[in-house]
């Protein structure tokens, strides 16, 4: 790192970068998940930093690393990710990798919930904040480049558009997640270490072939640094 003397075309760019699951809480021991594990996210972030770029990296639970050089902010549920994004804004450009849980429990219990003879119903569940969709519609102080992600099993392209007007991206990377296996990840977009993707903005989808995560990263923080560039000059 001290002979790093590659070009850094994000020198002096702030970039925010969500990463891994979030985390709900049911009671004090308890919450709802998914098995996102920040691969990705963390990825990015380390590639934007590599290119000079300034990272805040809003992580949800996640076992991978702090990677090295990015600033680390760690939250656990949708909200606290929702109200630390916003806290980092301005920024230059976002990047919304993480798998935000769509709900949480309406409310969380103080005590540890007992098992009760004859069962619970249900769980009721609340509506959590959109995240990308409130930077990517802010009205002051939205990034000049906003880009999502989207996991879909089916009609992906014209999914992952729809969340892109919606939510005001201007890039939406979509994965295939009909083919994950589902059980820990193994062999499947989420906990592996590869991923294919389809990149789709306004009028365009670009699919990249099957790569590493760190080679998605690369080329996002590629695109990152390009538009950044076309956008001041
Ligand atoms: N996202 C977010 N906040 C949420 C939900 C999603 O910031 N509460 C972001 C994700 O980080 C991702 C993008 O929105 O970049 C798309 O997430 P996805 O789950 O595919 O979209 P949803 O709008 O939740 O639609 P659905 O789950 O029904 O497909
Ligand atoms: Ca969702």
């Amino acid at each position: 790192r001290l002979l790093d003397d590659r070009p850094k075309p994000l020198a002096g760019r702030t970039v925010i970068v969500t990463s891994g699951p979030t985390h709900e809480p049911i009671d004090p021991v308890r919450y709802i998940a998914n098995r996102s594990s920040g691969k990705q996210g963390h990825a990015i972030a380390a590639a934007l930093a590599d290119l000079g770029a300034t990272v805040r990296l809003v992580s949800g639970p996640v076992q991978v690393a702090d990677p090295p050089g990015v600033d680390v902010i760690a939250v656990e549920s949708a909200r606290e990710m929702h109200d630390a994004v916003h806290q980092l804004l301005p920024a230059d450009a976002a990047i919304f990798a993480a798998a935000v849980a769509d709900y949480r429990p309406a409310s969380e219990a103080d005590e540890k919930i007992k098992k009760q003879a004859g069962g619970i119903d249900a769980i009721a569940l609340a509506e959590n904040p959109d995240i990308l969709a409130s930077v990517g519609n802010h009205a002051t102080q939205r990034p000049r480049l906003v880009i999502g992600f989207a996991a879909e099993t089916q009609e992906l392209a014209e999914n992952a558009r729809a969340k892109l007007a919606r939510k005001g991206a201007d890039f939406i990377i979509a994965n295939d997640v009909s083919h994950d296996s589902g059980i820990g990840g193994a062999g499947g977009v989420m906990g592996g270490d590869r991923n294919r993707v389809t990149l789709v903005s306004k009028d365009d989808a670009d699919r990249w072939p099957e790569m590493d995560k760190a080679e998605v990263a690369v080329r996002i923080a590629d695109l990152v640094a390009r538009h950044l560039q076309t956008l001041t000059t």
